[in-house]
């Protein structure tokens, strides 16, 4: 895609790649027992649908719809649920899988509530983590890449629900083309 707004950030082989190496890591750290993958959509769905084909091993795949209040590039704060899970998750051990870490407010807000269902475990794999825009601490167990305060598109992430089919992680030029 020839876009003069967009700046390749991290190519298509690397994020293959690393999400490769994630998969494998997830199938030695969870040899036993129910592993649901609790992918949050929209975002997350890309790197999901990568990650459940690299582990080598039986996973249930679920879904959970997370509205944050807001078009712009900045999470507003307040999270909603706007599609909950159809599988139980008493006594799984649970991954949830999502795109990026940013303040970390969506995350510590779902965490609390996938602790209330009970689940044997609970990790979390973000693709990408931008640690210096944390405003709650969360812990991520498996971060594909560490990025720079820098907003992305692409590979599942949307600026107003656009990019989101970017085969490649982007930084969208703030300045627009140039003349
Ligand atoms: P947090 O609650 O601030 O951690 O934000 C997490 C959510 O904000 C992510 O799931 C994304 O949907 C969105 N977000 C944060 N940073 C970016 C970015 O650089 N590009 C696109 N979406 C982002
Ligand atoms: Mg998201």
């Amino acid at each position: 895609m020839t876009d003069p707004t967009l700046r390749v950030l991290i190519s298509p082989e690397r994020l293959q790649a690393r999400i490769r190496e994630m998969g494998t890591q997830i199938t030695a750290d969870y040899p036993n027992g129910n592993l649901h993958l609790i992918c949050v959509l929209k975002g997350a769905c890309f790197f999901l649908t990568d990650l459940a084909r690299a582990i080598t091993r039986d996973v249930f795949v679920d879904f959970m719809g997370i509205s944050t209040y807001g078009k712009g590039k900045t999470s507003s704060g307040e999270v909603k649920v706007t599609k909950d899970l159809d599988i139980s998750l008493e006594g799984a051990d649970v991954l949830l899988v999502e795109d990026i870490v940013d303040s970390g407010i969506t995350l510590s807000y779902l965490v609390k509530l996938i602790e209330q269902r009970k689940p044997k475990s609970l990790r979390i794999a973000a693709l990408l983590d931008k640690p210096e825009r944390r405003l709650r601490p969360v812990e991520v167990s498996y971060v594909g890449f560490q990025i720079p305060d820098r907003f992305v598109v692409g590979y599942g992430l949307d600026y107003a629900e656009k990019y989101r089919n970017l085969d490649a992680i982007c930084v969208l030029d703030e300045t627009g083309p140039q003349p």
